[in-house]
């Protein structure tokens, strides 16, 4: 979503029409009006309690009985039918666009579909403000840095809170029910602008990250699982966006409104759609949202294999399919797409299977398109069925009474802001401690200089799609609190465009018991419609660490906020920094986290979930080549851990804690067999040369029952002498000799808690078929023979599980 000048003119053209009034780019709203805009269907400053109230209808002089759509008696898709059948051409074009008009002469209010909720409520979209009555909503760490934590149940209990805000704002007209929320592109590229919206690099996590935060957002406590899935209640509805193949915004002029995303079947398959995958599947999303970029060719929202035959056939979505913001438009204005006219274009997504528009286009040209035969009247009668059932599985028509209590007091709740600041803890990570110069003791470090361009950072630390926050707690703020702070920028921003500020924070450090220097980067680095070009701190950054921790009387600690990797091999090898913390963006509660951390109120357990490149990497292949696997050709590395083998700063899944663990192999299955039948092919695979080739290399997954699990326990020792969280990682490697495969793959993570001297046991159960497959270059999925290796974390313990077909 972007292209926030346009989008903006747009929404106030619109809101125009829907408000009393509306400013150049921010609509002001009458207190007793909410943001539904129902001013035309309900008498104008009572409060909307929902569609099929009785008492509404009778203000509007109609009677809800001889409304089908409104009888609780019957099903959803029966009542959805009846609405949309009720409806004129001209009317059902009117629902399609972000903001849908609603019918006054059935009793349908307007409504508007866009909000956002990335890591809290937000006010990016326009169906979500603040005010006076709420003036913010607790604003969790950007997403990056919660995924650090590697802990699923804390990013769905996030999720909860953020619903109940958005829930507690809906009752009090200040939010909505849509929120097109999480971003789950996979980083594919470290210069990537977004990354600070998503969770890392490996498509596994962040379709874990996607399912948990979903169920956070979407479910309804004791109706997790329900007979129809369409009519499953939810809490608020999430979506997951960009599909597919979304990750370049805007790198050396090539613009996302432009790009043609050239992409295998395999990668495809493999990466770009897996996370999307699991968001279905496992999250039972209820919406996705297409790209504006086109993959091989075609523009995302007009593909109707990756819509219509992928997200609804195969994945089964119960839910809407909706464009990013004006990407109809940027179809036939940038891409030029099959020199397609407006009505042509509408057409074509509409057949393609996109339900709703984030913008105009299907509110202005559909009406036409179907008069030409363009496109079929049922087509849209299929999609308000899709938009109209969430809407009822939201309470929208019938109410919600488990959230009708919920105002004021359940957002920016003292219990939020703490998860808030969990969240930021639980993500830093640990990346040097030297000496265990880390934990400060703040009874012998009397004195402390905290300089840097983040050291006073608010805006900074809460990063895009944000709304606004609850507080801010800096840098400064929180480390105030500890004893005597010695503050100086050092920088006058990220960019650090000149030396001008070195000289005093040279002198604080220099008078100082310790030094914490806060560096890194920004959204003027890093954002929608920003990419890097390089993977270096910028400006005199790099002077100024150089030169404050040359000067520094005490120990040197260095915190970098950022989202994407920074190459600080230098910082690393320096000796005189004894410590390095990634604290990503941290959130509203960024200073206390980084506090608690510092001093030992909390041990650090975060994980990179990004590999930490080193500066000459962007150098040796462009941002717009897709592919994971190196392309010897071009001598292009391989991207993410999983394609590339050359040396890192610090690898994925890299952090430390403050005290040490020890891992035990406690229990494991060494091997799975798998029963064939006459009827199952051998399939072929590609081995390198010289590699040993096994009879019957491969079955494909899809002929295989894949009910063979096989199990590992592990025992986890704290062997230190503090309590503290462990992340374990588990990986698959495939047999020895399969040629272009992934060197190893996450199949498993979990966060465990163990307190000092004391042990837990940790233990997975994995699918075989699902854990040691293998996409091959034309895009089956297969099961290898022979022996796969389970790689636990950082490679110390490892055992082999043999697949053994047996006829
Ligand atoms: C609507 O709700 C708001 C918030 O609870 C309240 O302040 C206002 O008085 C209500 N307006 C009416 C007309 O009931
Ligand atoms: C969408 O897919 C279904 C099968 O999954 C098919 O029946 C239908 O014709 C498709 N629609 C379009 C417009 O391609
Ligand atoms: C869409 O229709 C509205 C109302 O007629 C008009 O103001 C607007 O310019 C149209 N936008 C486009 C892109 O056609
Ligand atoms: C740790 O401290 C000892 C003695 O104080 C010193 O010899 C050693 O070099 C230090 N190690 C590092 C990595 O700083
Ligand atoms: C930190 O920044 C805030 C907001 O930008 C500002 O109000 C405050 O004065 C700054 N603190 C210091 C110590 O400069
Ligand atoms: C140096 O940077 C500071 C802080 O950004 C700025 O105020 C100052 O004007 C700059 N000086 C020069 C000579 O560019
Ligand atoms: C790296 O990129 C940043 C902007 O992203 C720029 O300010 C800086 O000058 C670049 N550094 C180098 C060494 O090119
Ligand atoms: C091996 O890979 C090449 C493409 O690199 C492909 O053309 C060939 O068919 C593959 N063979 C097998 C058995 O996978
Ligand atoms: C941890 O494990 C290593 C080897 O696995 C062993 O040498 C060491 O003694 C163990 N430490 C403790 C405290 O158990
Ligand atoms: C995971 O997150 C939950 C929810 O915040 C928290 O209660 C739990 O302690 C975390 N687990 C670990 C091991 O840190």
């Amino acid at each position: 979503m972007a292209k926030v000048v346009v989008i903006n003119l747009i929404l106030c053209i619109s809101l125009c029409m829907a408000f009393v009034s509306c400013t150049n780019s921010r609509r002001i709203i009458p207190t007793n009006s909410s943001p539904l805009g129902h001013d035309d269907a309900t008498p104008s400053g009572s409060n909307f309690t929902y569609v099929c109230d009785p008492s509404r209808f009778d203000q509007l002089g109609l009677d809800v009985s001889s409304f089908g759509y409104c009888d609780k008696s019957l099903p959803y898709n029966l009542r959805a039918k009846d609405l949309v059948d009720r409806m004129t051409l001209a009317e059902k074009v009117r629902q399609l666009g972000n903001l849908a008009y609603g019918v006054p002469r059935l009793g349908l209010p307007k409504y508007e579909w866009w909000s956002e909720a990335l890591h809290g409520v937000s006010n990016v979209g326009p169906g979500t403000f603040f005010d006076d009555l709420i003036p913010g909503a607790t604003s969790f760490p950007p997403v990056i840095l919660t995924a650090a934590s590697f802990n699923e149940s804390l990013w769905k209990k996030i999720g909860q809170a953020v619903s109940t805000e958005a829930r507690a704002m809906y009752n009090l007209g200040r939010g909505g029910l849509t929120y097109w929320s999480p971003n789950i592109n996979v980083v594919r590229d470290p210069r990537w602008g977004r990354t600070t919206e998503t969770p890392g690099e490996d498509p596994f996590v962040v379709g874990k990250y996607a399912s948990n935060y979903v169920r956070g957002l979407q479910d309804v406590e004791g109706h997790e699982n329900h007979e129809d899935l369409n009519s499953r209640p939810l809490k608020v509805s999430s979506c997951c966006k960009h599909y597919a193949a979304y990750d370049v915004d805007n790198w050396m002029g090539v613009e996302r409104y432009y790009f043609d995303a050239r992409v295998t079947e395999q990668d495809m398959v493999e990466t770009f759609l897996r996370p999307f995958e699991m968001c279905v599947k496992e999250g039972d999303v209820s919406s996705v949202m297409c790209s504006y970029n086109r993959v091989n060719g075609i523009p995302t929202c007009a593909d109707p294999k990756l819509l219509n035959q992928t997200i609804r056939g195969e994945w089964d979505l119960h839910g809407y399919i909706v464009s990013d913001c004006d990407s109809i438009e940027v179809m036939v204005d940038k891409h030029k797409f099959l020199g397609d006219t407006n009505e042509d274009a509408v057409a074509r997504t509409l057949k393609a299977g996109l339900d709703l528009d984030c913008g105009v286009y299907y509110t202005n040209f559909t009406s036409k398109a179907v008069v030409q035969g363009k496109v079929r009247e049922r087509d849209i009668d299929k999609s308000l069925n899709y938009l109209y059932l969430v809407l009822m599985r939201l309470g929208f028509f019938d109410g919600s009474p488990q959230y009708k209590s919920l105002g004021k007091d359940d957002v920016c709740s003292h219990q939020n802001i703490e998860l808030a600041r969990e969240a930021a803890r639980e993500g830093i990570v640990l990346l040097k401690n030297d000496n265990q110069t880390l934990p400060l003791n703040s009874a012998k470090i009397k004195t402390l200089a905290v300089v840097g361009p983040h050291a006073n950072a608010t805006k900074a630390m809460i990063g895009n799609y944000a709304g606004i926050p609850c507080r801010i707690v800096s840098p400064i703020d929180a480390f105030s609190k500890h004893g005597k702070v010695n503050y100086r920028m050092g920088c006058g921003d990220v960019a650090c465009k000149n030396e001008s500020l070195i000289f005093p924070a040279m002198e604080a450090a220099k008078h100082s018991d310790a030094t914490i220097i806060f560096a890194g980067l920004d959204l003027s680095i890093e954002a929608e419609s920003l990419d890097r070009d390089n993977l270096t701190l910028p400006g005199f950054q790099t002077q100024f660490i150089d030169q404050v921790t040359r000067a520094a009387k005490g120990p040197v600690i260095l915190v970098i906020m950022s989202a994407g990797c920074i190459d600080i091999s230098f910082a690393k090898s320096n000796t005189k920094i004894k410590s390095i913390l990634w604290a990503g963006y941290p959130g509203e509660q960024g200073g206390h986290a980084i506090a608690d951390v510092v001093y030992g109120n909390y041990n650090p357990g975060g994980r990179l979930p990004i590999t930490w490149y080193e500066a000459n990497y962007v150098d040796m292949l462009p941002m717009t080549s897709l592919q994971l696997r190196p392309v010897d050709s071009l001598g292009y590395p391989g991207r993410t851990y999983k394609f590339f083998d050359g040396s890192t700063v610090y690898p994925f899944g890299y952090g430390l804690s403050y005290t040490q663990f020890n891992y035990t192999l406690a229990t494991s299955k060494r091997s799975v067999h798998v029963k064939l039948n006459k009827y199952h092919h051998c399939r072929a695979l590609n081995y390198t040369s010289g590699a040993y080739n096994p009879p019957c290399p491969a079955m494909l997954v899809e002929d295989l029952k894949c009910d063979q699990h096989f199990e590992v326990g592990i025992e986890v020792q704290n062997v230190g002498k503090r309590d503290g969280s462990e992340v374990v990682i588990l990986y698959s490697k495939p047999p020895e000799g399969i040629a272009a495969t992934y060197i190893k793959q996450v199949i498993g993570f979990k966060r465990v808690f163990v307190a000092a001297g004391g042990s837990e046991k940790v233990t997975f159960s994995f699918n075989a078929c699902q854990s040691l497959k293998v996409v091959d270059y034309a895009a089956n999925s297969l099961l290898p023979s022979g022996g796969h290796t389970i790689v636990i974390s950082d490679g110390g313990l490892s055992f082999p599980v043999h697949i053994k077909f047996e006829r």
